[in-house]
């Protein structure tokens, strides 16, 4: 048996420019991705019987297994995960490279602390994860450049979260150019009870007037000054209540709060570790808040690990 173990971060748009929707349904974007702390960790492994075997285990910040989530995740279909669908991608290499006459099938553990369905790009970095391992356990050699666009295949956040650091995502989100400026944030997030749909979020903002049909490219550090995202006043639509929490984070000491990708997690920028725990700590009594979280950020991408961290092989043991 063969194993390789990758992680992979979540992100934050720190800047999310929405543009008119195009004939393929998709809306172009000029985003800027902070990739973030919270990671997302694949095992994979050989295994005789061919076929995808596919355990998602969603867990809890503070150690152990979340039950409830983790049945929601064992009841998406397999074709629509993203972990599943970024094997299937690679296999047909594998088999071309010879595994499929040794060790045909391929099993996939993913242990997840990122929201599910919460803008936060959980999937996609299960599926930038799941691309990195595969490639070293298969001996792919598949370049950073072909990864990215293997990524983009598979969902317009993939290559961000493979990448990772600061970066300027324009397309769907998935044309990306490393930033190298200089940066360090805090945050505290709040996850909310219940996910929202990124394609009712997109629907709701054409619903609402759409984007312009012009976005400039052009993006400046000093941009990101303070945070900005076109998909708020959508999120905010189908959730009200995320203006309370929003407010109620910044009362608590955070600088300021913005609804993550299409939300509904809030993430709080605040001005240090310290602040951010304390927003976290807080918000966790605010009512509609089911979760929360600091993370830092901007961070490396997708990467091999290994071995997974202390409080997920006390999981893994379970
Ligand atoms: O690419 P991904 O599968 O993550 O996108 C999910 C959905 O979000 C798309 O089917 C589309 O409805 C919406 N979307 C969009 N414009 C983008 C990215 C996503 O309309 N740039």
């Amino acid at each position: 048996m063969r194993e390789a173990i990758a992680s992979a971060p979540g992100k934050i748009n720190l800047r999310l420019k929405v543009g008119e929707q195009q004939p393929d349904g998709y809306h172009p974007l000029v985003t800027v991705f902070e990739a973030v702390s919270m990671r997302e960790y694949v095992v994979v492994r050989t295994r005789r019987a061919p076929g995808i075997s596919l355990r998602d285990i969603v867990c809890k910040p503070g150690g152990g297994i979340d039950r409830e989530q983790s049945a929601i995740m064992r009841a998406i279909p397999q074709e629509e995960n993203l972990t599943y669908r970024a094997a299937e991608l690679l296999r047909p290499l594998a088999s071309a490279q010879g595994w499929g006459s040794t060790s045909a099938g391929v099993s996939l553990t993913v242990y997840k602390s990122l929201p599910i369905a919460g803008g936060m790009a959980g999937g996609s970095a299960d599926a930038a994860a799941t691309l990195v391992a595969l490639n070293e356990m298969w001996e792919l050699g598949l370049s950073m450049d072909q990864l990215l666009m293997l990524g983009a295949r598979l969902g317009a956040d993939v290559p961000a979260c493979l990448l990772g650091g600061l970066s300027l995502g324009t397309g769907r989100g998935d044309k990306l150019e490393r930033l190298d400026w200089q940066r360090e944030d805090w945050w505290a997030l709040a996850v909310n009870a219940q996910g929202l749909s990124t394609p009712d979020v997109f629907r709701q903002f054409d619903r609402m007037g759409g984007g312009s049909q012009s976005l400039s490219a052009e993006v400046y550090a000093e941009d990101l000054a303070s945070l900005s995202n076109d998909l708020t006043e959508a999120a905010l639509a189908l959730r009200p209540e995320l203006q309370a929490i929003g407010e109620r984070g910044v009362e608590l000491g955070a600088s300021e709060w913005a609804v993550s990708g299409s939300g509904p997690t809030i993430a709080f920028r605040c001005d240090s570790e310290s602040i951010a725990v304390v927003v976290a700590n807080a918000m966790t009594t605010v009512q509609g808040v089911r979760m929360t979280a600091v993370a830092h950020g901007p961070v490396c991408g997708a990467q091999i690990e290994s071995g997974l961290p202390v409080q997920l092989v006390r999981i893994s043991a379970t």
